[in-house]
């Protein structure tokens, strides 16, 4: 049930909210990077398109993926390692971001840092995206993000599994 590559959902949220910052934790081979970013583009010149992406790029090198997203003409940086690291000290430095999409590690610990170092870089308009919510450590990452200040809305996209969009409550 995992699916690697473009995701509709994602690129309809970022035509409709005009997105230009985006962030993705978990790139793999950067198609579903490519993807968002051509999306961007769709609403803005390319170079107004910031990608941050997360991996461990150890299947696809940051040279290979940074190639791929050269070849749209946005800007783009790549934080390799763990990001039970880079996530946090990234989180500390970085502007807020119009789309998140949290694709990486599966455990409670990895996905619940994760959503930490994403809700620190949530705008009021901020749609954060938690792919594989089945994965039992993903789940309890969703059950534990506190209602009161953010809306979860969870669906079922075709062939995927469930996936949770993640937004700021109006008043929080
Ligand atoms: C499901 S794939 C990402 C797919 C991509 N988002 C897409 O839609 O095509 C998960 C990625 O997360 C990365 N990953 C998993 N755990 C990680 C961790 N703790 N730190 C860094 N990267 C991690 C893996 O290297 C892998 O490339």
């Amino acid at each position: 049930m995992c699916w690697y590559g473009p995701h509709r959902y994602l690129n309809e949220f970022i035509r409709e909210n005009l997105c230009g910052r985006i962030m993705e934790i978990g790139v793999y081979n950067g198609e579903n990077a490519v993807g968002m970013v051509r999306a961007a583009k769709k609403g803005r010149p390319a170079s107004e398109v910031e990608y941050h992406g997360f991996d461990f790029f150890s299947s696809y090198s940051t040279e290979r993926i940074g190639g791929k997203l050269d070849e749209t003409g946005c800007r783009h940086a790549l934080f390799e390692g763990n990001t039970l690291d880079t996530v946090p000290e990234a989180a500390r430095i970085l502007q807020p971001m119009d789309i998140i999409f949290i694709d990486g590690g599966k455990s409670f610990s990895e996905a619940w840092s994760d959503w930490e170092g994403a809700a620190k870089l949530m705008h009021d308009g901020t749609g954060v995206f938690i792919h594989n919510v089945d994965f039992a450590g993903v789940e309890k990452m969703v059950r534990s993000i506190p209602r009161d200040i953010y809306d979860v809305e969870m669906f079922n996209p075709r062939f995927e599994g469930k996936v949770a969009l993640i937004r700021k409550k109006p008043s929080s």
